[in-house]
């Protein structure tokens, strides 16, 4: 190689003035529920003794099958690195499982397992949004779903719903807010903050038309077996609009495996294959023994889910029981998920309390409770309680949040 075909390296932009970080890191925040989760965190340090309607997850223990199949795995030496999407195994297990439930027909090339269903969700938005490609999001969203488009630099195009409806997003609604550049649809059915769920009628519209106007609808389906009306329905079994369709889904919340990082993705094998290549430079497989667990999770007895389900429900019904004795609080009642969105407009504007964002960090300090301000999901009038809590813990929080509403009315 002669000396003038060196190519020289090129130098960086020099960075403006005081910058440290890449933009990129600037458009997002940190997790409003891990905010939350901190500052409460503090507070038990000191030996107080919180209630905790703030966490997302369940309070059961991961069932036995499920560790048993971790603990085979650990003693079997399954310990090494695996493919980058996942084992053909549990790859199988996550279409054989959507299959049976919900109709759908996966082959396990359009499978990929994620490291939660967070990073299904952030890898499907890496690979699928340019910087100014609008994203449209139904308000309430669940934190995360804002910052990873932002991160990504697309555009979020807010869908409001409305609260006398349940929050329920409609196809209608859609297709109003569909522009030449909108590049995906978020759906989360049903949903976080507030449990909606979408009309079989209306997501069987929504998918057509995504399939129809060539966008990527993302269906995070993290809580489609914690439905407490109807049958529950996923987007991924309507075969014509495949071509379309990337179902998100995770192992958290269905068999209380929150901390193990089990998640998937189901979608078009190219969309599927660019998340691999993306997850093959980041995480690359989620950890092995996770992978073994999940497979049991998957393939085994499901009345385990059935169990908690039933469970949620009762839970549901009592923290709304409660919730209805103190004055003032109104709320919508929750089709899935494990939470409850109630409205505490009537106690804004007073004693001094701006916002919800205060009104939490006051029930924390004040009551000890933990919940999430509404703010955190895109609206102004509310806060998010987790049921997946002890039914003692439903009593004891809901008594505690009575003494307190009363004191500031
Ligand atoms: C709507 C929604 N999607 C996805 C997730 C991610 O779950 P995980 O990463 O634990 O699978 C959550 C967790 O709270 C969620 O609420």
């Amino acid at each position: 190689m002669s000396a003038s075909t060196i190519v020289a390296p090129v130098a960086n932009p020099p960075a403006a003035p005081g910058k440290i970080f890449a933009d990129r890191i600037g458009r997002i925040e940190v997790s409003a529920t891990m905010a939350v989760t901190a500052e409460a965190a503090k507070l038990r340090a000191q030996g107080v003794k919180l209630v905790d309607f703030g966490a997302g997850e369940p309070h059961f223990a991961t069932p036995r099958h499920i560790k048993d199949a971790a603990i085979a795995a650990i003693e079997g030496n399954f310990s090494r690195y695996t493919v980058v999407s996942g084992i053909p195994e549990v790859r199988k297990a996550i279409v054989d499982r959507h299959a049976a439930d919900f109709g759908s027909d996966y082959a396990v090339e359009e499978a990929v397992f994620t490291t939660g269903g967070k990073l299904a969700l952030f890898n499907a938005i890496q690979v699928l949004v340019d910087h100014g490609d609008e994203v449209i999001l139904p308000v309430p969203y669940w934190v995360s779903f804002k910052d990873i488009i932002q991160y990504a630099g697309g555009k979020v195009v807010y869908l409001q719903t409305d609260e006398a409806e349940n929050f329920r997003i409609t196809a209608e609604a859609i297709e109003k807010a569909i522009t030449p550049k909108t590049r995906v649809i978020i759906l989360n059915s049903p949903s976080n903050p507030a449990g909606s769920v979408v009309s079989p009628d209306d997501l069987e519209r929504i998918v057509k038309l995504a399939h129809e106007r060539k966008i990527f609808l993302l269906l995070d389906e993290c809580y489609v077996y914690l439905q407490y009306k109807g049958a529950p329905i996923s987007g991924g079994s309507f075969l014509e609009a495949k071509e379309h369709v990337i179902v998100l889904g995770s192992l958290s919340k269905t068999y209380a495996m929150t901390g193990w990082r089990a998640g998937f993705a189901l979608g078009p094998k190219p969309v599927i294959a660019a998340m691999s290549k993306l997850q093959s430079q980041s995480t690359s497989s989620t950890a092995s023994l996770v992978q073994k667990a999940s497979i049991a999770a998957l393939t085994g007895s499901q009345e385990c889910v059935c169990d908690m389900r039933a469970d949620y429900l009762k839970l549901r019904d009592r923290i709304l029981d409660r919730l209805s004795e103190i004055p003032g609080i109104t709320c919508t009642v929750p089709e899935g998920a494990f939470y409850v969105y109630p409205n505490v407009s009537a106690y804004l504007g007073k004693t001094g309390i701006a916002n919800t964002t205060q009104l939490a960090a006051k029930l924390l300090h004040e009551a000890h409770v933990v919940s999430v301000p509404g703010e955190a999901f895109g609206t102004h009038a509310h806060i998010r309680l987790s049921y997946a809590v002890s039914h003692d813990d439903v009593e004891e929080g809901a008594r505690r949040m009575k003494d307190f509403f009363t004191r500031l009315s």
